[in-house]
């Protein structure tokens, strides 16, 4: 998505609480999840493990996520691109 801003990982990685906000990224996308947090069905906690990086890897381990509405939902939390 061209229109959106591009961040770096360094961008990323300060956003790992509620204060500055919970940023995660997904393949080369960057999403801010803080409003989604406590509406995780696997719990806030095991979200903010990922909070500031990738939950590619958490993904790869919890394969119920591996569906097209689960990845729709989180593209509406986009807010930019790496
Ligand atoms: C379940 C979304 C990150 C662990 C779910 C479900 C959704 C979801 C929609 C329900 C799946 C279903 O029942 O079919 C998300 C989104 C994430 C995210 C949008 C990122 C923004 C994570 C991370 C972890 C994780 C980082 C692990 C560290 C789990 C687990 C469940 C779950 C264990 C199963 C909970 C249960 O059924 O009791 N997630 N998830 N999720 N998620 Fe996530």
């Amino acid at each position: 998505k061209p229109s959106l801003p591009e961040f770096h990982l360094e961008d990323v990685a300060l956003h790992n609480n509620k204060e500055r906000g919970v940023w995660v990224t997904y393949k080369d996308g960057v999403y801010d999840v803080t409003d989604f947090l406590e509406m995780h069905p696997g719990g806030a906690s095991r979200l903010m493990l990922a909070a500031g990086g990738a939950i590619d890897p958490f993904w790869a381990m919890y394969q119920q996520h591996n569906q097209e509405e689960i990845r729709s939902l989180l593209e509406g939390y986009r807010i930019g691109t790496l």
